[in-house]
């Protein structure tokens, strides 16, 4: 519009931010501060990465190193687990957007670790899992060599998802906050492990790793509804106030990694802690679990351990339904403005103007026609 210009500004905090910040809010119609920041300014939105390649800075802001290990860890006294462990902590941490997920050799022992938690799980997708998972499993068989004595490589991993529905893999050194985490899924990007469990406990990790990311998530980030899902909750936590994000997190939590969906009139796991726990994948399906629908404000709320089984589980009707759900979830968080994913650009628009909104109306409107058009020739 004439007359009428929006100017993004990045600054690194020095001087007397704060007069120049007043000045230009006397000077402007709107105004809006995205900062670290944030905690005691309520006019300050908490900052959120822009473009794909702002999910680098995350890589320094890890709350823990994945090399550091808590003394009840399996692998705590054993140096050679802890020296593996830095090492994949070390290509997470050098990674940078647009570089090839670096390719790890796998020692035998790995390999065989791998091997039993394959075997034991894949006797139990059948019948446990969703019919996405069953559906994508042999296809990452066929193109990501998904095998009893193979462990997939992440590389190969996220090109094969990025064909199906524009996810992509980056590797993690250590744990996220949920803001960061959470923050990835608004690209379409999942911060996977590379490492594996301690081969003294195959059937138990205290934390993710290779088995749970590559068996338990990636099948499912395969099916394009459930891709959206995810986004969606991604989306909604950009720039979200911390409760909320804690919300979000726990959406995340009884969807994403314990989430239960209807098929026909049976119960089946999509969660990926639960198609990564031959135990728990049999457990949430039995009679005595307690089961409730999914309804995100509801679901936020609820509390969960992170080393048991879950004292309660949540049932979708359908990726589409808890779509849905999750975006007149996301309407109720306070925020100034609506945000929208550029897939083109690879980056995030923050709707805040009117022009921008009627802009975006257009191109929605340009393929509305495309979809009548298409109507029409059937
Ligand atoms: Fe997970």
């Amino acid at each position: 519009m004439p007359d009428n210009y929006e100017f993004m500004v990045e600054c690194a905090p020095s001087g007397n931010l704060g007069d120049a910040i007043y000045d230009i809010k006397q000077r402007s119609e709107y105004l809006n501060v995205i900062s670290r920041d944030y905690t005691d300014n309520k006019d300050t939105v908490p900052w959120f990465p822009r473009r794909i390649r702002d999910l680098d800075r995350f890589a320094n802001q890890i709350l823990s190193y994945g090399a550091e290990l808590d003394s009840d860890h399996p692998g705590f006294t054993d140096p050679e687990y802890r020296n593996r462990r830095k090492y994949f902590a070390d290509i997470a941490y050098n990674y940078r957007h647009g570089q090839k997920l670096p390719h790890v050799d796998y020692s035998k022992e790995e390999i065989e670790t791998w091997g039993k938690v394959f075997r034991q799980l894949t006797t139990l997708y059948p019948t446990h899992a969703c019919k996405e998972h069953n559906h994508v499993f042999p296809l990452l068989m066929e193109n990501c060599e998904y095998r009893e004595n193979n462990i997939p490589q992440l590389e190969d991993v996220s090109n094969f998802l990025k064909d199906c529905t524009g996810f992509t893999l980056r590797p993690v050194a250590g744990l996220l906050s949920s803001r960061d985490f959470l923050a990835g899924l608004a690209f379409r990007v999942f911060h996977s492990t590379q490492y594996i469990r301690h081969p003294s406990k195959p059937y138990y990790t205290p934390e993710p790793d290779v088995c749970h990311e590559l068996l338990g998530h990636v099948p499912l980030f395969a099916d394009p509804e459930f891709a959206q899902f995810s986004q969606e909750i991604g989306l909604a936590s950009l720039g979200a106030p911390d409760d909320y994000i804690e919300k979000l997190a726990t959406c995340f939590w009884f969807t994403v990694e314990y989430g239960l969906c209807r098929e026909s009139d049976k119960l089946k796991a999509y969660g990926a802690g639960l198609l990564s726990s031959y135990g728990e994948l049999q457990y949430a399906l039995e009679e005595k679990a307690e089961i409730r629908p999914f309804e995100p404000a509801k679901t936020a709320l609820q509390k969960y351990p992170i080393t048991e089984y879950q004292p309660v589980y949540y049932v979708a009707e359908s990726f589409e339904d808890a779509k849905e759900k999750m975006i007149k979830f996301a309407s109720t968080i306070p925020r100034s403005f609506g945000v929208r994913y550029n897939a083109y650009t690879q980056s995030i628009e923050v709707l805040d103007s009117k022009p921008q909104i009627q802009r975006l109306v257009n191109t929605i409107g340009s393929e509305i026609s495309i979809l009548i058009d298409s109507l029409k020739k059937l």
